[in-house]
């Protein structure tokens, strides 16, 4: 049966855990040189309906690592973009590659794709969840902290995608998680309460920052308007002030906190340049495990016979 990554749902923690290591293993071999096929003659198409830097070149790049091919697949220049249904694409698709990456609006959307494809299916964002960056951000906290387990998380602003995610990711993987979220900008309240369900740490909701920053050994942002959200852009700057990492929230974290961002950053916005740019930021390592974590997601799901 082929297996999807469109949610952490679908995941048990051993599950997540092994992939976390099998992407450090995977960085390993990157960095020593080791030429590692296991994707040779396997194809992935993406399909972007959104902007991308990082998720793009990620996926392409790790692709050619493992010795597979990438096919980048944008509304304009496809039949997608001129209405052909998803479960056509589906199976269409499904005759040519062996997997499916997609970044796009709707979760539901990306449900249906995979529902359809007879080749696994990778979530590369949607308006409610990311789950390989959070994968990525997981392992720079390993990388960081020597593991998650009893890590104090605190996540700053829109109670967006990437919330979503990293709630998600708590509710499986027990370590506490405070979000500072204004009013009516909330994380989910299904992701929620299902993640209450099953967490063994504290997922807390405050809307003050410096009581989810307060002692974190991770400090997390992100965009207060991401994209889609463009419109809204006036209203959410007003909404959000306040709701930034700067250096006064910092002194209340721990001194070694790490900070991540999964980028774009608005610097003066969400974040501040001398943060950003600090002594505690790991974003560029958490930029660059976006790589070593999809190679082992595309390694375990394609990695087999069709
Ligand atoms: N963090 C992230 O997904 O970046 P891109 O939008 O550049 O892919
Ligand atoms: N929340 C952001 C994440 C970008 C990687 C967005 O959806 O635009």
């Amino acid at each position: 049966m082929k297996r999807d990554f469109l949610s952490f749902k679908e995941y048990s923690k051993e599950e997540l855990d092994s992939l976390l290591r099998r992407a450090s293993e995977l960085k390993e071999m990157q960095k020593k040189g080791m030429v590692h096929h296991p994707l040779q003659g396997k194809a992935l198409a993406m399909i972007f309906e959104k902007s991308s830097t990082r998720t793009r070149v990620s996926f392409e790049v790790g692709m050619f690592q493992l010795g597979g091919h990438a096919i980048f697949m944008s509304p304009r220049e496809t039949q997608i973009g001129r209405g052909e249904p998803v479960k056509d694409t589906a199976r269409v698709l499904s005759r040519y590659v062996d997997g499916i990456m997609i970044r796009t609006f709707s979760q539901e959307m990306v449900e249906e794709l995979a529902r359809y494809a007879t080749i696994p299916v990778i979530n590369g964002l949607t308006d409610l969840l990311h789950p390989c960056q959070i994968m990525a951000d997981l392992l720079t906290i390993i990388e960081k902290k020597g593991g998650y387990e009893g890590l104090k998380v605190a996540w700053i602003g829109d109670g967006n995608n990437m919330a979503n995610s990293w709630i998600e990711a708590a509710g499986k993987l027990g370590f506490d998680l405070t979000l500072a979220c204004p009013k009516g900008y909330t994380p989910d309240p299904e992701i929620l309460g299902d993640a209450h369900k099953i967490a063994t740490g504290k997922i807390r909701l405050t809307s003050d920052p410096m009581d989810a920053a307060r002692d974190a050994d991770v400090i997390n942002t992100d965009v207060w308007a991401s994209m889609g959200q463009e419109v809204e852009k006036e209203q959410r700057e007003k909404a959000f002030k306040g709701y930034q990492v700067n250096k006064e929230l910092m002194k209340v974290a721990k001194k070694d906190a790490s900070v991540l961002h999964c980028l774009p950053a608005h610097r003066g916005e969400e974040i501040t340049e001398d943060v950003i740019e600090g002594p505690n930021s790991a974003v560029w390592d958490q930029a660059e495990n976006r790589l070593h974590v999809q190679k082992a997601i595309m390694e375990k799901l394609m990695g087999g016979k069709k």
